[in-house]
This record gives structure tokens, sequence and C-alpha cells, in this order.
């Protein structure tokens, strides 16, 4: 499997907090069938871009690493960048593998800021793959489904958490991220792996419910082709999104009635 989104650096972000910690997850990414990792540690803001000589060093320090310990793991870097207004997408480490196309990036987990559409779109134009990490946990798109598939529409690329399908984040979450896979609206799963818990770098149970439910074509092309495409910069294939109807009528009306009656 092709992971590319992970947090592997020791000591950096909300990762591992040491080397011994990252060794750990390395181990655990390895014996869990992942072959290619990028390292994608959060850019939280365009002065975050300043520390690319230390996110380097630690980088070739987790290379080290790999080759100690005799790995067959490669390792890319890139980075998870978080939208402002003014973020840029002009350094070496705003797209994976520094191919220039593929960029990942996040905002925040309970809405969608007004200007991230236009941003998103106008970099699309520009010729980026614009890579939307883990939108299933996004408040605003659990209640309104429908505008995952609008992103998707206009050419974003949308990448589910292994561990939203394995209910890391709750039966919510898992749902929505079973209706986006049947809607055409993931195109990678990744680990988004912070540690050896929760957050796991283990992608393994994963692939296993989506070779199981949808069959072992899908789980390669999410897990394995797509990913390595997005590191080498090379165009996906998309399946045409589906739109994911809004809840229906009986079903408001339902909530509805919950909220009179938890208002009494
Ligand atoms: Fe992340």
């Amino acid at each position: 499997m092709v992971d590319i989104h992970t947090h592997v650096l020791p000591d950096y972000d909300d990762g591992p907090p040491n080397v011994d910690s990252t060794r750990e997850m390395l181990q655990m990414a390895v014996r869990s069938g992942t072959t290619e990792l990028v390292a994608t540690p959060h850019i939280l803001n365009n002065g975050d871009y300043r520390r690319e000589k230390e996110i380097r060093q630690k980088f070739q320090l987790v290379k080290k690493l790999i080759e100690e310990q005799g790995y067959d793991l490669k390792l890319y870097l890139g980075s998870e960048v978080y939208l402002y207004p003014d973020t840029t997408l002009d350094h070496s480490i705003s797209t994976l593998n520094n191919n220039k196309k593929y960029a990942l990036v996040e905002f925040s987990l309970r809405t969608i800021p007004e200007f991230v559409p236009q941003k998103i779109f106008n970099w699309i134009l520009d010729g980026y793959s614009i890579i939307i990490a883990h939108p299933e946990r996004n408040l605003l798109l659990e209640k309104n489904p429908f505008y995952l598939f609008r992103f998707a529409q206009m050419g974003a690329l949308l990448q589910l958490n292994s561990g939203s399908l394995t209910g890391v984040f709750g039966r919510k979450v898992k749902e929505l991220s079973i209706r986006m896979i049947d809607h055409n609206l993931v195109h990678f799963i990744a680990s988004d792996g912070h540690g050896v818990e929760g957050r796991s770098i283990s992608m393994l149970p994963a692939y296993e419910i989506v070779e199981k439910r949808w069959g072992i074509e899908k789980a390669r092309l999410l897990f394995e082709v797509n990913p390595r495409k997005a590191i080498l910069g090379q165009e996906i294939k998309k399946a045409e999104p589906i739109p994911i109807e809004e809840k229906s009528v009986f079903a408001r009306f339902g909530q509805w009635i919950k909220r009179l009656r938890s208002a009494d």
C-alpha cells in the first residue's frame, strides 16, 4: 500500500514525540503492508515554510532509520497545508514529492471558510491537483454531504482517512465514509497516521473492509494505484462523482420531532 498522508517526523508537530516513536510507527507501517509513504508535516501558515530546513533534516533522519532497519519502504516528502486566504503552494515541500502538481490541503474541521472553494478552484485552474484531507471529518460536510459532490465536481480530489472506515472517529463518520465510496467521492485512502494507536499508521484494517465490500480492484485503486500516481505527479482516472442526496423528508421530519421533544 502507498500512504500519502502521514506524520512520522519525530518531534515536529502533533506526530511522534521522539525518534523511538517514529521507529515504532515505521515498524507498524511495514508490518501492515505499506511499501511507500509520504511524510506530510503540518504547514499551519506561510510562516511554517521557514521551518523547511528543520523538516528536511528530520526527513533525512527518518530515511536513515529506514535504512538502518533494512525496511522495504520508500519515503517521500510533502506536507499537509492548512488553508488561509494567503496560503501559497510555491515551496518545494508544498506538493507531494515536490512534483509541483499534487498538494494535500486541509481546513477547519468545523466549517468551510468562505474563501476555500474559490481558492481550491483557482489552484485547479492553475494546473494543480488539490487533495482535500479527510473531508469526512468536517462537521459541515457531514451535515451537507452534497458539498462533497460539489468539491469533486469542480475537480478536487478527496482523501479519506483509513481510521474513518474502521470507526476511530465514530459511527456517523464511518457511515459517511461508506456513502462516499459508494458515490465515487473518494480518490485516496491514507492513514493520516500520528502514532501506533488512535490515528494509527496501519491501513490494513481499512484495506480489508474495502476489499470485502467493494472488491480488490477498488481497494488497489484507493490504497495503491491512485496514491502512487499522486506521488509521481501523474494524472489519475476519476470515476464520475454521484451526488449524495440530502436526507429524505421523512428523516428530516424525524429529526425535527426529536429536536422539539428535547426542547421540552
Ligand atoms: Fe494530517
